[in-house]
């Protein structure tokens, strides 16, 4: 990858024209830490739980990272805010418009969601032994790109700023800015988990927690806890809500 400055990450680099999904081709074999696959298009996209992720060629920017960490398993929470937060600061140098974080892993530009985050990883004896971070972000699509059922909920850097971005310069500021806050993380742990709570979505406001298309909680989005949890409050009770299979609803 021509012009990249990191020092691990991405120093293994395999592009797609075309692939079934990132996340699954690297899953498919044990490639080297700091392995990045990007792909112009995918024809089976994945989001959460089985969802899918709409990719529109030449458009996004799809990609996975292979990595590592060999740390213990309790940070794995404060890990899938790490990478959100991280590409948040890279996209906030690109956009004058209202980017929020949706709890724990969405990035939303004007109240509709333009990126994704889809992490999996590996765990042995309570340490994780590999992460693979799945990132798809919308650049330059134009409403039509996007299917019926989610042009109402989904938009693009293009849509909100009216001009096309570099999508190459994007990418390598949010490599290198990745690769330096998950090299500071490993180091000592710490992440600005006050900064994230400033940028939430729906911070303030009345939202819901879902699981499996029930509501489990309901209240005030008060914030968030050191570890990465999020905090409700109903009726004068806080409740906390742990990282796992569940989607917040404003
Ligand atoms: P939650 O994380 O709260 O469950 P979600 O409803 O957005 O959020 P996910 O599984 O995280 O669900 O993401 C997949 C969803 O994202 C799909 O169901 C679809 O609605 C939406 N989606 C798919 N492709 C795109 C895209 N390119 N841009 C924005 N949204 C998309
Ligand atoms: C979500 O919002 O649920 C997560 C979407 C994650 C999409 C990215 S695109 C690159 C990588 N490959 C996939 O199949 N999914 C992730």
């Amino acid at each position: 990858l021509p012009d990249l400055n990191t020092k691990f990450l991405g120093k293994n680099y395999i592009y797609f024209e075309e692939v079934n999904s990132t996340n699954l081709y690297a899953k498919s074999k044990d490639f080297p830490d700091g392995t990045v696959i990007f792909a112009e298009y995918q024809t089976q996209g994945k989001g959460r739980k089985g969802r899918s992720w709409i990719s529109s060629k030449y458009k996004g920017l799809y990609f996975s990272i292979v990595l590592k960490p060999d740390i213990e398993v309790v940070n794995l929470s404060k890990f899938s805010l790490l990478f959100p937060y991280s590409v948040f600061k890279t996209l906030k140098s690109f956009t004058t418009t209202d980017l929020k974080i949706k709890w724990p892993n969405d990035l939303y530009l004007n109240s509709k969601k333009l990126a994704g985050f889809l992490m999996e990883s590996s765990i042995e004896n309570n340490i994780i032994t590999k992460l693979i971070v799945g990132i798809g972000i919308n650049v330059n699509q134009d409403i039509q790109d996007f299917p019926d059922d989610i042009n109402q909920v989904a938009t693009s850097l293009k849509l909100e700023e009216g001009k096309e971005f570099s999508r190459k310069e994007i990418f390598l500021k949010i490599l290198s800015n990745i690769e330096k806050d998950y090299l500071n993380f490993l180091k000592d742990k710490y992440l600005d988990i006050k900064n994230i709570e400033k940028n939430l979505l729906w911070l303030g406001e009345n939202v819901s927690i879902y699981e499996d298309g029930e509501v489990i909680a309901s209240g005030i989005l008060k914030g968030l806890n050191g570890d990465g949890s999020l905090i409700l409050s109903h009726n004068g009770t806080e409740e906390i809500i742990y990282v796992g299979d569940l989607s917040l609803r404003g």
